[in-house]
């Protein structure tokens, strides 16, 4: 390992890395990656596991305290969250401020980042404490403020949570729950949305959780990061990708289409790129793209979807894409958003809200994540340097003379 600190004191030298593919920004014990052999693992944890046998809120209560729940402690915590679930009703007010036609993510951005005007006991980020407390808010608002961002493009009352029903039946209550008649919540539902919390919940240091900690990094408050977080997730890139694979399903319409799209996909001269494929670490499938299939099985099954045209033309896809010679040779296999678009359709979800869960199911990594920075002695303000290439210095021209 080069010590580049102590290279550029020494030689005045530093790294040119675009994209940052090669530069580790931090030390972390968090999440680790094989992105050759498909592995994932949350404190040493295989993510499959966790999906199969924990919850989300155990998953949550894992990342931030490096083990998992004994029963008390899982009680404990999920009662915390309960405790933290509803926003200041002052906050209320700041979404009519908003289009009824506003991005989602649009109003998350707006919304997490106003936090920070509401829970002034959680902005000192020298007191431990205060950054406990962050954690658990934040982990156990977004839901509800995920849920009022949809409800309020319904023009629909919102929902206060219900502290009888889990986190996953909570956000499904709080979305799609009215005033008007009870709401039922079914179990195998409920199940896939826990689920699909626990393969969103961190992934190191991508492009968002990268913001969060270069945010965090120069004292943010952690609302503030958080923010930045879902700004950068936002990209089709990154979080977006699963709107977006939803969109290029739905572009291509029919099975037959599909050779069409993957000839475009290849094409140099085309921006055209299959999304939902590829990935900057996984050079083998993505583990949790498996569970993600698997998870879309069990809904469409659950929901009685026999004839979904998108699931079909999905399938055919990864089977066309995985045997193309490109594909193979680019190790580009379907990631965690290949599915996922099908499954939140499928449950009632507009596209628009699908990288609004994305973030909400995020933000106990990024969270988790911006604690370790903060409490890491060797972190200091992240400032890239730059490989300057624009002019030389030149003398100033009056307005009179140029031309
Ligand atoms: N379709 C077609 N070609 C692709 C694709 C794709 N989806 N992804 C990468 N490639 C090709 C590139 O054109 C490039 O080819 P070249 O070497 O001939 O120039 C090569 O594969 C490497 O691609 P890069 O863009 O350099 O790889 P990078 O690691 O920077 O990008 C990324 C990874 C952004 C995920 C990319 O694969 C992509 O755009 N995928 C589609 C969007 C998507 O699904 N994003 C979700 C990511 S997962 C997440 O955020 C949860």
């Amino acid at each position: 390992v080069i010590d580049i600190r102590k290279l550029y004191a020494e030689t005045g030298h530093f790294t040119y890395d675009p994209g940052f593919t090669s530069t580790g920004s931090c030390e972390s014990q968090i999440t680790y990656i094989d992105g050759d052999e498909g592995v994932l693992l949350h404190r040493g944890y295989a993510i499959d596991d966790l999906a199969e046998h924990s919850t989300f809120p155990e998953v949550c209560f894992l990342l931030l305290n490096n083990h998992l729940p004994t029963e008390a402690e899982r009680t404990e915590f999920e009662n915390i969250l309960r405790r933290h679930s509803m926003v200041h009703e002052q906050l209320t007010k700041f979404y009519s401020g908003f289009r009824r036609d506003a991005h989602p993510m649009a109003i998350m951005c707006g919304v997490v980042g106003a936090l920070s005007a509401f829970y002034h006991d959680s902005l000192d980020i020298n007191d431990a404490v205060a950054r406990k407390i962050a954690a658990h808010r934040l982990i156990a608002k977004m839901p509800t403020i995920a849920a009022m961002a949809y409800k309020y493009s319904m023009g629909q009352p919102f929902m206060y949570p219900r502290n009888d029903l889990s986190y996953a039946e909570n956000f499904l209550y709080m979305t799609f729950g009215t005033p008007c008649e009870p709401f039922k919540v079914n179990p195998v539902l409920s199940k896939a949305m826990d689920k699909i919390f626990i393969l969103h919940a961190d992934h190191e240091q991508n492009a968002s959780t990268s913001t969060v900690r270069l945010a965090g990094s120069s004292g943010a408050n952690p609302f503030a990061c958080i923010a930045a977080g879902i700004a950068s997730l936002w990209g089709p890139a990154h979080g977006g990708a699963n709107e977006a694979v939803l969109k290029m399903l739905e572009e291509i319409g029919s099975v037959d289409r599909i050779p069409e799209f993957v000839r475009r996909a290849k094409d140099k001269n085309d921006n055209f790129r299959l999304m939902g494929f590829g990935h900057r670490v996984y050079k083998n499938y993505d583990p949790r793209a498996q569970v993600m299939r698997q998870t879309c099985h069990e809904v469409l099954s659950e929901l009685g979807i026999k004839d979904e045209p998108l699931l079909d033309i999905a399938m055919e896809l990864e089977k066309i894409a995985l045997s193309d010679e490109y594909f193979i040779e680019k190790k580009l296999y379907p990631n965690v958003d290949f599915y996922s678009g099908i499954i939140l359709k499928a449950m009632g979800f507009p596209t628009s809200m699908f990288t609004v869960l994305f973030a909400l199911a995020r933000t106990v990594g990024w969270i988790s994540q911006w604690k370790e920075m903060i409490e890491d002695p060797v972190q200091k303000i992240g400032r890239p340097r730059q490989l300057y290439t624009g002019q030389t210095k030149r003398p100033f021209v009056p307005l009179a003379e140029r031309g």
